[in-house]
């Protein structure tokens, strides 16, 4: 399967932004960092047809092979290291809402997931590099099955039966870039209160219950922190708990808990 640039760029909000193509590439993230050390402008947008060494969260492997949309963007932004939730936050933010504006009812899982009917339609892996507490590039990865081979519990966007206008591997490109930097603009002018007023409506596990060192708590929100706000209820007593990204497993219906 061949990527062609032009009918992607002509769909792009920003065309001038140079989109970089290739077939394989071990993780796009790499080559977008490599890209950068040339000194290439930014933002740097890199495709793949295919990885061999795609990256997840919490150092898992991205099974990468050719009908996916792997693609990468390396942004310079100047934020505090501790709000480097915030990049995955408005990134995920902003490719769900522009997907749903194309009749694909996608919704977010804790942290990083996008989520169609209740499985794994893709994922984001940003990565950054900071000098003295503050970040000043990131790339941020994103993977999104569009026909490609998923290992359960995932799902493919030419799989959903529901009508939806997404008609090529083209168009999901540009409707994620141009979603990227939706979510990123919108936190620029508005700030992370209003971006996680937002993410927090197309949440999926808002009020769900789960299990903290045996107890039973209700999913109420999430924090300026990109941690997820979990209140704690006991006979007389209400707490609210806040977990950073990776201390608990939002399962895909198979139970949750503390990782
Ligand atoms: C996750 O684990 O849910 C996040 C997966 C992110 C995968 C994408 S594919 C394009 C980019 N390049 C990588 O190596 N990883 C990200």
């Amino acid at each position: 399967m061949s990527i062609d640039p032009r009918n992607i760029e002509t769909q792009l909000k920003h065309p001038s932004y140079p989109l970089h193509i290739f077939h394989t590439v071990t993780s796009t993230n790499q080559v977008v960092w490599d890209l950068l050390a040339e000194g290439n402008p930014f933002p740097v947008m890199a495709i793949a047809a295919q990885q061999t060494a795609g990256r997840g969260q919490w150092g898992r492997n991205w099974v990468s092979a050719v009908g996916g949309l792997y693609l990468s963007i390396g942004l310079n932004l100047q934020i505090t290291a501790q709000n480097a939730p915030h990049l995955t936050l408005f990134s995920a933010w902003g490719i769900a809402e522009n997907l749903r504006n194309y009749g694909l009812p996608v919704k977010l899982k804790w942290p990083n997931d996008l989520i169609l009917q209740g499985r794994k339609l893709g994922g984001i892996k940003s990565e950054t590099r900071i000098k003295q507490e503050i970040i000043t590039n990131c790339v941020i990865g994103i993977g999104i099955n569009w026909c490609n081979q998923v290992p359960d519990p995932g799902i493919t966007i030419q799989s959903y039966s529901k009508t939806h206008y997404i008609d090529s591997l083209e168009t999901l490109a540009a409707i994620t870039i141009n979603g990227v930097f939706r979510g990123y603009h919108y936190y620029l002018s508005n700030g992370i209160d209003n971006l996680l007023r937002n993410y927090i409506e197309i949440l999926d596990s808002v009020g769900r219950k789960v299990i903290i060192e045996g107890m039973t708590g209700t999913i109420v929100g999430v924090s300026t922190q990109g941690e997820l706000r979990v209140s704690l209820q006991a006979p007389g007593s209400k707490t609210t708990l806040k977990l950073p990204p990776g201390t608990l497993s939002l399962g895909y219906g198979q139970g949750e808990g503390i990782t």
